[in-house]
């Protein structure tokens, strides 16, 4: 399946700053992703986007849901379209006008996919929650206790076993995490303080 954009540009420079409203964005989820895993997939990467604007970046309220919008809309068109990911949700967005900042985070958040490098931080911490997010929330199905007691050493066990949650590609948590600028540590940690809770 080819899902490479062909193009580096997203949106327009006199959109920045406009979003969709929660409710706006929450219709759009529900009529675009009857899946609820993968819905579920997409608020939790949505939530750790904010946390991580609000803690790490130290951003306020509006950009704080800049950045959990595109956490929340990054695999919209996963579900019903998958030959046609991400371009549809990008189409979409343009359409409607938003900030071109969250259409590119959107845009590079598969670089080997897309073609498109993460080059925000917007972008980068995207491309790190992406997979690791999946594979905490994997690992957290087969625990008894759910995320109770979940421990980076438990996750980083699971990252090495290769045959768990095997759709999960290692080699793009580890580029991200360089992009990123952080320890794969560092960002296991920060999940587990933040999702599931
Ligand atoms: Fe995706
Ligand atoms: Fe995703």
């Amino acid at each position: 399946m080819n899902l490479q954009l062909n193009r580096q540009t997203f949106g327009d420079p006199a959109d920045k700053g406009k979003v969709l409203s929660r409710e706006e964005a929450a219709s759009l989820l529900k009529e675009w992703v009857p899946n609820e895993r993968l819905r579920l997939h997409m608020e939790q990467v949505g939530l750790l986007m904010r946390k991580w604007a609000e803690e790490k970046e130290q951003l306020g309220p509006e950009d704080q849901w800049r950045w959990e919008m595109a956490g929340l809309l990054h695999d919209a068109d996963w579900d019903q379209w998958p030959e046609e990911h991400c371009r549809r949700i990008i189409a979409e967005l343009e359409a409607r006008h938003i900030d071109p900042e969250i259409i590119r985070a959107i845009a590079s958040h598969g670089p080997a996919h897309f073609g498109v490098e993460p080059e925000t931080k917007m972008d980068k911490m995207l491309y790190a929650f992406d997979e690791l997010s999946g594979l905490v929330h994997a690992y957290s199905l087969m625990r008894p206790g759910g995320y109770d007691g979940m421990e980076l050493k438990g996750v980083t066990k699971r990252l090495k076993e290769k045959t768990f949650a095997a759709g999960v590609n290692r080699e793009d948590i580890t580029d991200a995490c360089s992009r990123a600028g952080i320890t794969q540590q560092e960002l296991i940690e920060f999940i587990l303080r933040h999702q599931g809770k």
